[in-house]
């Protein structure tokens, strides 16, 4: 039977630090997660920092503070550990944009193309894939592949174009986008810009061209991290999830992270799926071992050799 958190005096703070020794577990937290679990995480990263950090543990138990791609690619590399999401509903928009038997029709209509996936996708479209990559090495890894080898690059249609203009590689792109990364207004943006002339506008590779064209940096999560702290500027306009502006300001405490607002007035700028991971929902986890993800032998066999592939080429 699963508990619920009833206790309202509960410390969620002790009870988790409590549990991740007895369990002899590591809480790995992507830049997108609120504040308070960033926090208490052990490693705090970009996705493929995240996957680095899941293939080198020691620990017995993975809590992923994350969503379940990245939990699933946690899994992939330590099948037989215990790997924990706290909601199993955090999904990716890019993720389900993609099913496994629409990935594999199309690559069997392209049977001579190389499948380059972005990590952002299910565990059987990667096992469909022949490399992995995410948005901090997709532009290495591209520039390794024979130039008269055609590419299949899925899900992300964002940065796919942005990677054929750095690139200046031609490739066959699958049609899906981030609802975060598509929100960021134009016009706002402008707006801001005009309001704050010296700042700088940062911006991941999942935003749509309108945006990335007025970018000053463009990059994965921790090179924007690592951009706001090595630039000078004093005002940025960050055009990513806003909770990477948790560690920006930790990082860079005199400067001013402004988020790129959506064109609506919502909060859809923060993506629905990371936010469903609560401190109250980690502490669960932990007390129940579950939801645990699980993945059948196959799935596990055929994701790891992209991913492998990707570690050894990034
Ligand atoms: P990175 O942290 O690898 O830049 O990925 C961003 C993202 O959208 C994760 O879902
Ligand atoms: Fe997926 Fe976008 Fe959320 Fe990242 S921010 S998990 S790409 S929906």
């Amino acid at each position: 039977m699963f508990e619920l958190n009833d206790d309202v005096d509960v410390d969620l703070k002790e009870e988790i630090v409590k549990l991740k020794k007895e369990l002899n577990a590591v809480i790995l937290a992507h830049y997108y997660q609120e504040a308070e679990i960033q926090d208490i995480a052990d490693f705090v990263g970009d996705s493929l920092e995240l996957a680095r950090q899941a293939k080198s543990t020691s620990a017995d138990v993975i809590i992923f503070a994350g969503v379940h791609f990245m939990a699933e690619t946690a899994k992939i590399l330590n099948p037989n550990k215990l790997v924990l999401l706290p909601d199993l509903e955090a999904g990716c928009s890019l993720a389900d944009s993609c099913p496994a038997p629409l990935f594999k029709a199309f690559r069997e209509k392209h049977p001579g193309h190389l499948a380059i996936s972005y990590i952002n996708c299910s565990a059987s479209v990667k096992a469909l894939s022949d490399i992995i990559c995410t948005s901090s090495n997709a532009e290495k890894i591209i520039n390794q592949i024979p130039p008269d080898k055609p590419i299949l690059f899925s899900p992300d249609r964002n940065l796919g174009k942005y990677l054929m203009k750095k690139t200046g590689r031609d490739m066959l792109l699958w049609d899906g986008t981030c609802i975060v990364h598509e929100t960021f207004s134009e016009r706002k943006i402008i707006d801001l810009k005009t309001q704050y002339p010296g700042a700088k506008i940062i911006a991941h590779p999942e935003c749509e061209d309108t945006i990335l064209k007025h970018a000053d940096f463009i990059g994965s999560t921790s090179k924007l991290l690592k951009f706001a702290l090595e630039d000078e500027s004093k005002v940025y306009i960050v055009a990513t999830e806003p909770g990477i502006i948790h560690q920006m300001k930790k990082q860079s405490p005199e400067k001013n992270f402004i988020a790129a607002p959506p064109e609506k007035n919502c909060e859809c700028n923060e993506c629905p799926y990371m936010r469903l991971n609560t401190m109250e929902k980690l502490h669960l986890c932990m007390k129940n071992k579950w939801p645990e993800i699980s993945l059948d032998n196959a799935t596990l066999a055929g994701a790891l050799k992209p991913i492998e592939k990707m570690l050894e080429m990034s």
